[in-house]
C-alpha cells in the first residue's frame, strides 16, 4: 500500500475545521503511534510509584508494553516489556517489587536495568551466543526523564528535552506539587480503568470543553441541585454534590469568570476561576480552611497565597495526559485501535495535609473517575455516539471553529481563547498533530504553518 502522503494529510485540517477522517481512518491511526506516540514525549508514571529500588509499574507507551523500574543503583529505567529469547511479555502484573523480572516461558532471567542476568541451558547454545549482547536484553526506551517525578519517556533517540516540550505548562505541574504542604506527592488509592469506543484524541478535546456539562451532564446537575447543602452530614457527599452542581454553571459563568490557555507542542489547560463561591474547592469549607492553615504553617502566609491564587482546572499535556490540581486527579490515555482507547486515572496524596484532604480527593475520583460515576459514564456516552455518528455518511468536516475570531497571542509564547467555551485548544492540538503528522520526519511540536487560527480564512 502506498503510504499516505504529507500533502493528504495536511488537506485533512484546515482553519476552523478537521475531517471525519482524522477519527476513523485505521491507516492514520497508525502513523499516529509512529509519528506521535513514536515521537513525543509521552507521560509513564510518578517517581511516587517506583519509591525503593526494585519497585515497578507496568506502564505502556501508545500500544508498546512498558516497565517503569527503580533499579539497583536507585535509577529510573524504562523498558520494553518483552523476553529477549522468543518474544513473551516478562511482567504480567500492574506493579511490584522483585529483585529480578524472570519470563514465565522458559526462565530468562534479568536485572533490573534490562540485562540479561541467566538462561537456563546456556551451554546449548551456539558459540556465538553472547549473553552479555545487548540484543538478549529487555530493551531500554532510548530517553526517559522526569520533571519534579513526573516520569516521561520518548522514543526519539534525539529531540527537545522534556522541559522544552513542555515549556509554560511545567507551572501547571508545579501548581499540583506545590499544593503539598510538605512539598511532596505520591500517587495513592490505586486505579481506575476505563475503555470506551471511540478514538483516543476525543478524550483530551472533552476535558477542556467548558460547552458540554449543562448537556451531557445534565441528569446529576438536575439530581444534585435538588440536593440540600445538608444532606450529607458526614460531609461524605458534598464533594460530589458540589462538582455535579459546578458542572450545571451557566454560559456566562464559563464566559466570564474562566479561561482557556494553549501553547506549543499541542498543550493547554482551563482554569483562573474567579469566583471562589462556585468552587467546588470552596474556601468557606472547612476541610480546606484546615489546608489552608496547614500550608501557611510550611510554606509562609504570602506563598501559600501565591500558590492557592492559582485555580487551573484541567491541564492537558498533548498527546496522552491530563490532570487537575484542585482534586489531585491524573488520567492517562492508551490509544488501541482506531476506535478503542484506555483511560487510567490516578489520586494524589498531597503530603502534610490533612487526612480529610484526601478523602475528599478520592470522594472526587469516585464521582468523576469512577467506572460507575454519575458523570464519567455521561462522556463515555458521548464518545460512543461521536464514534456511531461517524459511522454514517453525514458531514464530512467537524467544526472546531468556536472562538476562532477571538483567539489572541498569551504572554507567556501562547494563545488564549477569548473566553473560556473557545476551541481553541483543539485547534492547537491539531496544528501539533500536522506537525508530527504532515513531515516524513517528524519534528516536536511548534505552531504549523497550516495554523487553523483566524488569521487565515477557511477556503
Ligand atoms: S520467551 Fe522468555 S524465556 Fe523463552
Ligand atoms: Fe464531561
Amino acid at each position: 500500500m502506498t503510504p499516505i502522503a504529507g500533502e493528504q494529510i495536511r488537506s485533512l485540517v484546515q482553519p476552523g475545521r478537521v475531517h471525519r477522517r482524522v477519527y476513523t481512518d485505521e491507516e492514520i491511526f497508525d502513523l499516529e503511534l509512529e509519528r506521535i506516540f513514536g515521537s513525543a514525549w509521552i507521560y509513564v508514571g510518578h517517581e511516587s510509584q517506583i519509591k525503593l529500588p526494585g519497585d515497578f509499574l507496568a506502564t505502556r507507551i501508545g500500544r508498546k508494553p512498558l516497565l517503569l523500574v527503580r533499579d539497583s543503583d536507585g535509577n529510573i529505567q524504562l523498558l520494553h516489556n518483552q523476553c529477549a529469547h522468543r518474544g513473551s511479555m516478562v511482567v504480567a502484573s500492574d506493579c511490584g517489587h522483585t529483585s529480578e523480572f524472570r519470563c514465565c516461558y522458559h526462565g530468562w532471567t534479568y536485572h533490573l536495568d534490562g540485562r540479561l542476568k541467566a538462561a537456563p541451558l546456556l551451554h546449548g547454545y551456539p558459540s556465538h551466543f553472547d549473553p552479555k549482547n545487548s540484543d538478549t536484553a529487555m530493551r531500554r526506551v532510548p530517553r526517559v526523564a522526569s520533571y519534579r517525578g513526573f516520569v516521561f519517556g520518548s522514543h526519539a533517540k534525539d529531540g527537545p528535552s522534556l522541559e522544552d516540550f513542555l515549556g509554560y505548562m511545567t507551572t501547571s505541574f508545579d501548581d499540583l506539587i506545590d499544593r503539598a504542604p510538605d512539598g511532596d506527592l505520591e500517587v495513592a488509592g490505586g486505579v481506575f480503568k476505563h475503555t470506551y469506543r471511540g478514538n483516543w484524541k476525543l478524550y483530551l478535546e472533552n476535558l477542556c470543553d467548558a460547552a458540554h456539562p449543562l448537556f451531557v451532564h445534565q441528569s446529576s446537575i438536575d439530581a444534585a441541585q435538588q440536593q440540600s447543602d445538608d444532606t450529607y452530614s458526614d460531609g461524605s457527599g458534598e464533594i460530589a454534590i458540589r462538582q455535579m452542581r459546578q458542572n450545571g454553571a451557566s454560559y456566562s459563568f464559563w464566559e466570564a469568570n474562566v479561561g482557556i490557555w494553549t501553547y506549543p507542542n499541542g498543550h493547554s489547560f482551563l482554569g483562573d476561576y474567579h469566583d471562589d463561591a462556585k468552587l467546588v474547592a470552596a474556601l468557606n469549607d472547612p476541610v480546606f480552611r484546615e489546608y489552608h492553615a496547614a500550608m501557611e504553617a510550611k510554606k509562609g502566609k504570602q506563598q501559600a497565597k501565591k500558590i492557592l491564587d492559582t485555580r487551573r482546572w484541567n491541564s492537558n499535556v498533548y498527546p496522552n495526559l491530563s490532570f487537575m490540581s484542585q482534586f489531585q486527579q491524573l488520567r492517562v490515555v492508551h490509544p488501541l485501535t482506531v476506535n478503542q482507547t484506555v483511560v487510567h486515572a490516578y489520586t494524589f496524596r498531597l503530603g502534610g495535609a490533612p487526612t480529610r484532604m484526601f478523602e475528599n480527593a478520592i470522594s472526587f475520583a469516585n464521582i468523576v473517575n469512577g467506572t460507575g460515576s454519575l458523570v464519567l459514564t455521561d462522556d463515555l456516552e458521548i464518545y460512543n455516539r461521536i464514534d456511531l455518528g461517524l459511522l454514517s455518511a453525514g458531514s464530512e468536516w467537524l467544526e472546531i471553529g468556536r472562538g476562532y475570531e477571538g483567539d489572541q497571542p498569551d504572554e507567556h509564547g501562547g494563545w488564549r481563547g477569548k473566553n473560556s467555551t473557545s476551541e481553541i485548544y483543539i485547534r492547537n492540538m491539531f496544528d501539533t498533530w500536522l506537525n508530527y503528522m504532515a513531515v516524513e520526519k517528524p519534528i516536536n511540536g511548534g505552531r504549523s504553518s497550516v495554523s487553523s487560527h483566524a488569521a487565515e480564512s477557511r477556503p
